[in-house]
């Protein structure tokens, strides 16, 4: 059995993080979508309401699974028996963050593999980052989120 994680901040869920979903759960048995708690980073949406619309998001998908996860990233990942990690790369500038963090992962679990995927490249662009500054703005978010949350994200980002 096979099983993945999909870590992230999701703060919130875009159109890339879903795409990056949909992708991973073709290629392994179980994907787990992990939310980290990070009280280092100020949010815009609580872990709470992240994990809830996700779930929302891959209740399609039976073997698709999203949780919180404390500390370590490797330490989630043994605890969950993960071979891989997964992580959606948009573009050459997301690389070099990304392949420090996967070798810093090898260092510390070395058995334990990042796989990168590509979203949609309509979706290069799209980020939480984006989200959350278009969104609070007004902007429209029709092209950034999943559908049947954007009501939800745009009335919480206008709010505050
Ligand atoms: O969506 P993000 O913010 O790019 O996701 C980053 C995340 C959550 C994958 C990364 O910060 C992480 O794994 N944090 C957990 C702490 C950890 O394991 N740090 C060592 C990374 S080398």
């Amino acid at each position: 059995m096979r099983t993945a994680i999909y870590p992230g901040s999701f703060d919130p869920v875009t159109l890339g993080h879903w795409d990056i979903i949909q992708r991973a759960e073709k290629l392994v048995d179980r994907l787990i979508v992990a939310v980290l708690h990070n009280p280092e980073k100020s949010a815009a949406f609580s872990v709470e309401e992240r994990v809830t619309m996700l779930t929302e998001l891959v209740s399609p998908f039976e073997n698709v699974k999203v949780t919180s996860f404390h500390g370590l990233l490797v330490d989630f990942a043994k605890q969950n028996h993960a071979d891989c990690i997964i992580r959606g790369v948009r573009a050459f500038s997301d690389f070099e963050y990304e392949f420090q963090m996967a070798l810093m992962n090898r260092k510390l679990a070395p058995d334990l593999e990042t796989v990168f995927l590509m979203p949609k490249e309509k979706y290069s662009a799209v980020s939480s980052r984006f989200v959350r500054e278009i969104g609070s703005m007004g902007g429209e978010l029709k092209e950034l989120v999943p559908e049947q949350l954007r009501e939800r994200i745009v009335k919480r980002l206008a709010t505050g």
